[in-house]
């Protein structure tokens, strides 16, 4: 029967088609997403729609290219990764184009490699301990943070709202924060809380008011400040580096 061998041959097309999963490099790659990426995208890769896209499902997938620069070069909502080598770039990929319901296939570090070469050139990287924010920055954070922010997670961003009638919430600043943030960037940070704080009412304060109050979150954790402002440009906080030491 004719008809009977459509799905055997598509099958096997596809399968020819799928460069091979290596199980070692997709073990390095679901760590590293549960360090970098499963904040947004979650540990099932279900997402936080529509925040947050699904991984888990999605046909956007089937374009390792475009996966490629998205991780690097970021979007307008997503922040970028510009510190992740193209082998720990291949290692992600690999691991969300099959882990849950996917089956793309692997994706070489040479076709990363190939891919990031036609993206624009990396500046350095820095930490977050090397004076990235202005005393005048932060104090405009303070102002914005009391009226936006500190009901919830407290004055002294302790997670300890200043009513206590409410539930308490993730602390802002110190080891704690820091422990849990440590090797993330401030665009994963900015981009995390612009997209969903104020929890009651997300994006509502304006890019700067968000980045001061990072400045003013970083000034109470004890990080110097330094000569120029930070900005509100995902790519240049994708090189400032979360670290829970100097
Ligand atoms: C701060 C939240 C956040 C983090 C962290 C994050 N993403 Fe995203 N991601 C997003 C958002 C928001 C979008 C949608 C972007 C858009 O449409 O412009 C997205 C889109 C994507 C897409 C495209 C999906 C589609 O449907 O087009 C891929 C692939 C992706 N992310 C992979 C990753 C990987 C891999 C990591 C970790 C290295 C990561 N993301 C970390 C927020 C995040
Ligand atoms: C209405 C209460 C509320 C307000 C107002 C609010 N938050 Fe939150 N915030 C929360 C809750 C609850 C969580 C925990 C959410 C979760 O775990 O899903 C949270 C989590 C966070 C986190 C993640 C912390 C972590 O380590 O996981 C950050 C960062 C954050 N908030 C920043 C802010 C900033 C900045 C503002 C002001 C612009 C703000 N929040 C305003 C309730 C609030």
């Amino acid at each position: 029967m004719v008809g009977g061998l459509g799905p055997t041959l598509l099958i096997a097309t596809v399968a020819v088609a799928q460069p091979a999963v290596d199980a070692v490099v997709f073990g390095q790659g679901q760590q590293l997403y549960q360090d970098r990426c499963a904040l947004c995208h979650q540990d099932g890769g279900t997402g936080n729609p529509p925040t947050f896209p699904a991984l888990s499902g999605n046909d956007q997938l089937g374009n390792p290219g475009r996966i490629v620069s998205i991780i690097r070069q970021g979007t307008p909502t997503m922040p970028p990764f510009p510190d992740l080598t193209a082998a720990e770039i291949s290692a992600v990929a690999t691991y969300i184009r099959n882990a849950w319901a996917n089956g793309f296939g692997g994706l070489a570090t040479a076709d990363a490699t190939a891919v990031l070469e036609g993206l624009e050139a990396d500046g350095d990287l820095a930490s977050v301990w090397d004076g990235v924010f202005t005393e005048v920055q932060a104090e405009r954070g303070r102002a914005a943070y009391t009226g936006a922010c500190g009901l919830c997670h407290g004055r002294r961003l302790n997670g300890a709202p200043d009513d206590p009638d409410m539930r308490s919430t993730p602390p802002l600043t110190r080891a704690r924060f820091l422990r849990n943030w440590d090797g993330r960037s401030l665009a994963t940070l900015f981009a995390y809380t612009r997209a969903t704080m104020p929890e009651d009412n997300p994006g509502s304060l304006t890019d700067e008011e968000y980045v001061d109050v990072i400045a003013y979150m970083l000034s109470v954790g004890g990080m110097p400040a330094g000569e120029a402002e930070l900005r509100p440009d995902l790519g240049r906080l994708a090189r400032i580096v979360i670290e829970q030491q100097p």
